[in-house]
């Protein structure tokens, strides 16, 4: 054990935003309407972050200022009374999932000393390959399917059938989908959600993640696979010509390949998630009629401590948060 002295867990402090931002959109649970979910995380997580003794700036976060007025990418968070931080938020990780109130939304902060994440610019979409610590060092997002899943299965000494591989379930996924299951793997299709892959494979009955996301949701969960061990290949992967121009003129090279330690550069991370609505990730908000109770995930990497936190919430906090117009 070290004899320093502990340092400060922003981590800790971080929570307290992220639950913040899950007890507003939980008011949205399955009501339709994903913008005001998300309008209503993001009121609560900027308002949290007033009390965060950071210097902060939002590197991943809601679009740019014209189209997001809160948290754009840019903006400063916290007192400005502590260290200067980068800045990844996503107040609602699955804004369709919350709308439809199916499992898995999340509130999610990631936080690293400034200049420390990856910016991926205009890019909408990046292609995504993810395994857990066993299978480290085996993958390459620029090899065949087939040669991915049997180096991982090898990795983790199982067959290629023996394989769960987590997909994001969208049209321009049906190849890649179909790849896979001839090469004899088994799929798990996720409508949304593709930060969901930061639980501890193979705790999470999946060995490996593939097909591509959204950039913001790679470098959160880059941060967290960081923490916990494992790999992520992320690469560009534009859906529109638009999109591929816009990469370009703003100076990325479409076939550069990022790895984990480029996404992420340092160890110093800090990381929190609370669940909304619920899942087999973290449990969702419940509300008991007397306050609520939300139950979120905690990390530091400098330490690698991980902690599950249950919150139990006091009627008044939520009253202050969850005074939305129903129109
Ligand atoms: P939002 O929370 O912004 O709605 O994102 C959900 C999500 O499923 C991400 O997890 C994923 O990376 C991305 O959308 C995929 O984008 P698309 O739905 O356009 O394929």
């Amino acid at each position: 054990m070290s004899k320093e002295a502990p340092q400060r867990n922003l981590a800790l402090d971080l929570v307290r935003v992220t639950e913040s931002a899950a007890l507003a959109a939980s008011r949205w649970l399955g009501r339709g309407n994903k913008e005001a979910g998300d309008g209503a995380a993001v009121d609560a997580m900027r308002l949290s972050f007033n009390y965060v003794d950071i210097d902060g700036k939002v590197v991943i976060g809601e679009g740019e200022k014209d189209e997001a007025p809160m948290l754009y990418n840019g903006e400063d968070v916290g007192t400005k009374n502590g260290p200067k931080m980068d800045v990844a938020v996503d107040p609602v990780e699955g804004t369709r999932l919350l709308a439809l109130g199916r499992p898995n939304a999340i509130a999610v902060i990631s936080m690293t000393p400034r200049g420390a994440m990856y910016n991926p610019g205009p890019a909408f979409y990046m292609n995504k390959l993810v395994v857990g610590t066993e299978a480290k060092g085996v993958i390459d997002i620029n090899a065949p399917v087939e040669d991915n899943l049997k180096n991982t299965a090898r990795a983790l000494g199982k067959d290629v059938d023996d394989l769960v591989v987590f997909v994001l379930e969208k049209e321009r996924h049906q190849k890649l989908i179909a790849e896979i299951r001839k090469a004899g793997a088994r799929v798990q299709l996720h409508t949304d959600g593709d930060v969901w892959c930061l639980r501890r494979l193979p705790e999470s009955n999946v060995d490996i993640m593939m097909g591509p996301g959204g950039p913001p949701e790679g470098i959160l969960a880059a941060t967290a696979i960081k923490i916990v061990g494992g790999e992520i290949y992320a690469k560009f992967n534009p859906q529109s010509n638009d999109e591929r121009k816009a990469i370009l003129e703003a100076g990325y090279n479409l076939d550069t390949v990022l790895s984990i330690n480029e996404l992420v550069t340092s160890d110093d991370i800090f990381f929190a998630a609370t669940g909304i609505s619920g899942g087999s990730f973290l449990r969702g908000v419940r509300l008991t009629g007397k306050g609520a109770i939300t139950h979120s995930l905690v990390m530091r990497g400098k330490t690698g401590t991980i902690r599950y936190i249950e919150s139990h919430h006091a009627f008044d906090k939520l009253m202050k948060i969850s005074s939305i117009k129903y129109d």
